[in-house]
């Protein structure tokens, strides 16, 4: 029994490590990461909000997750579908960097270590298409704990 254990354990931690550097292009869509137990559906413990809720056509907003600590973040604001917009990183961002989905640039945002994050802010920039955007987040407080696509906030861009 407890060899089981170890074994399972040990499963996750290669998870994580495997992990550790972001989401692989796969995750795209369904914002899921590879761990091997099953997200969470209860309450989250984060609060996603953005600065403000109207911009015009490529505005940029800033966005801030707060509440409990997190180690893995994959984020992505939508409009229909597909992830839009760019993500702006300042130079010191060493927790977060972005990769390309659904054949945008920079349109998703993920994690770059393990550490855990607490209260962060980051800037999205819009496309030049006005409409509803919606931000999706999936959270993982550990290799545990952890809940997908959560949506987060709506932007409206005239
Ligand atoms: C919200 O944040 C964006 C991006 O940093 C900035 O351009 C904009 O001026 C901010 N808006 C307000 C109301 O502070």
């Amino acid at each position: 029994m407890i060899s089981i254990f170890f074994l399972c354990a040990l499963c996750v931690i290669q998870h994580c490590y495997a992990f550790s550097g972001g989401a692989p292009d796969l995750m795209c869509d369904d914002m899921l990461p590879l761990h091997i137990v099953p997200p969470q559906h209860n309450k989250h413990p984060y609060k996603i909000s953005v600065n403000q809720t109207e911009i015009k056509a490529g505005e940029a907003v800033e966005i801030e997750i707060a509440g409990d600590k997190f180690k893995g973040l994959m984020m992505e604001v939508r409009r229909r579908k597909d992830a839009t917009g760019k993500f702006l990183l300042d130079e010191e961002e060493n927790d977060f960097k972005t990769i390309n989905c659904h054949r945008g640039k920079k349109n998703t945002l993920t994690h770059q270590n393990n550490a855990n994050k607490k209260n962060k802010k980051i800037v999205w920039k819009s496309p030049n298409v006005p409409g509803k955007y919606t931000i999706y987040a999936t959270i993982a407080k550990d290799g545990f704990v952890f809940w997908t696509k959560i949506p987060a906030a709506e932007i409206t861009v005239e």
